[in-house]
């Protein structure tokens, strides 16, 4: 999750003055066949569509330290001071590790085609390599069967910040080693899992951790490093990637999926006008999210960042980069919102500020910006040329138990329903979008906003951890039964 200084970093072009137009409103599609629209529009998502939601395992497990496991960079941070904005961790979350099964009969309840969750490193290998935490991994056995069991897919990714503390100790992702301790990792879980498993992901959003943890302090480990030192990190980050990939083929005990989850924040042409398309273009690969990109898809590191970082770009055997550009099966994006660009005097990307008064979440760095959900994949596709899968989207809402018993948030349903309007006339006009993931199956653990943040389908009570369907379950039941048509 990003701070509103740290979305600055991430991408290309200062904010202006002038005031975007309403979004969507400018900005019409290029023209697609109409009756291929229609269609779309009639009849919901295309066949095999995938309905997912996810998870991480920081955020909802507990901490593997209640079961004897290691410990993660996340545990220590929050223990410092001041690091969680209401003084909590994940100690608990939702007690998940406990109550899997329930979690799982609600799953089932809503209809979910494909559940991504994630796995604790260190509840594997307490000590991040070397000895094995057995009850870790029967931990992950009992969850897999009971997806299969409900028929559920499961999308297991490998990495989700919780990074073990004892690898943290000797340097973390500041040694070039650290790419192996993770293929070694991922062996290991490929191995023991990929019987009942086909799809993979390595790392989620390595441009915030690396951003908000190994720079701006705001993440755990809550390291400040200085900007050369981040793009090392960035470059063993990037080859503990590749060689993850390479681990997961050669583990795998049946055909599998691979791919690799950016935070993405794409540009919504203010017009139509040729040049805002190439501004809000290349805004979407600006910054340290292209930066992380190219690498894995192309094999190079984008032209425009390097000539900005300069001296800073750490030196690196080109070899590396051949070991990045894994081919991977699928383009995994994690999106909330984007911004309405325009092409500047210079032709430079310009992102405008939105109108005054403009919609948005409880959260306070995410704006609702649904056209996100159609630049996006657009552009992702067509420079990379893969299938494109939304692993993360959603919102946080002030959302409470009222006196009937029911928990009311018709503005997540809202915000579900205009980005998936804008998902779906993104398919209409020729994105190759394959699935969708609503975040979050349950309130959890936001990271350094703790629990203030209610992102989930289902509200949790910490103090009982009862759970509770929202409305918005019951509404995105309706729409996985209907396949998208109820849209
Ligand atoms: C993403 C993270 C996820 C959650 C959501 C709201 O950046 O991947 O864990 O924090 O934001």
């Amino acid at each position: 999750m990003l701070g509103s200084a740290g979305a600055g970093l991430l991408v290309a072009g200062p904010a202006v003055g002038a005031p975007a137009p309403a979004p969507g409103t400018s900005a019409p599609a290029p023209t697609a066949p109409a009756a291929r629209r229609t269609a779309a529009r009639d009849t919901g998502m295309p066949e095999r569509f995938v309905w997912g939601a996810g998870t991480s395992s920081y955020q909802i497990e507990g901490s593997p330290l209640r079961d004897s496991g290691g410990e993660s960079v996340w545990d220590v941070f929050c223990r410092q001071p001041g690091a969680i904005l209401d003084g909590s961790s994940g100690e608990l979350a939702c007690d998940h590790h406990r109550r899997h099964r329930e979690d799982v009969a609600l799953m089932k309840r809503l209809g979910l085609g494909a559940y991504r969750f994630s796995i604790a490193w260190p509840r594997l290998f307490p000590d991040g390599t070397g000895r094995r935490h057995e009850p870790g991994f029967a931990f992950y056995d009992r969850l897999i069967d009971d997806l299969l069991e409900a028929k559920i897919t499961p999308w297991i990714t490998l990495f989700h910040w919780d990074y073990p503390q004892a690898l943290q100790a000797r340097g973390g992702w500041m040694q070039r080693e650290s790419a192996d301790w993770f293929a070694d990792y991922a062996q290991a879980v490929v191995a023991r899992y990929s019987d009942r498993v086909r799809h993979w992901l390595t790392l989620n959003e390595p441009e915030v951790f690396i951003l908000l943890g190994h720079h701006l302090g705001r993440h755990a480990p809550g390291e400040k490093r200085p900007w050369p030192e981040l793009l090392r990190i960035c470059h063993h980050v990037l080859l503990a990637h590749g060689k993850g990939v390479q681990a997961i083929r050669a583990a795998a005990r049946q055909p599998v999926e691979v791919g690799y989850v950016a935070a993405l924040h794409p540009g919504i042409p203010a017009t139509t006008a040729e040049a805002d398309l190439a501004a809000a273009r290349r805004f979407s690969f600006g910054g340290l999210a292209g930066w992380l990109l190219d690498p894995v898809y192309t094999g190079r590191y984008p032209e425009e960042q390097l000539a900005e970082y300069g001296a800073q770009v750490p030196k690196h055997d080109p070899a590396d980069l051949k070991t990045i550009a894994q081919p991977l099966d699928l383009f995994a994006m994690n999106t909330y919102q984007g911004a309405v660009v325009r092409a500047g005097p210079d032709g430079r990307p310009q992102a405008l500020p939105l109108p005054q008064g403009h919609a948005r979440t409880a959260f306070r760095i995410f704006d609702m910006v649904p056209q996100a959900l159609y630049w996006g994949p657009r552009w992702y596709h067509e420079r990379y040329k893969l299938p494109v899968y939304i692993t993360e989207n959603g919102m946080s809402s002030i959302d409470w138990v009222s006196l009937d018993g029911r928990i009311d948030d018709p503005q997540r349903i809202d915000f579900l329903r205009r980005y998936l309007q804008e998902l779906r006339r993104a398919i209409a006009d020729g994105a190759d979008v394959r699935g969708y993931f609503a975040w979050s199956l349950l309130d959890n653990f936001e990271w350094a906003e703790g629990y203030r943040e209610r992102f989930g389908l289902i509200f949790i009570d910490y103090a009982t951890q009862k759970r509770t369907p929202k409305a918005s379950f019951d509404w995105y039941r309706d729409t996985i039964r209907s396949h998208g048509a109820t849209l």
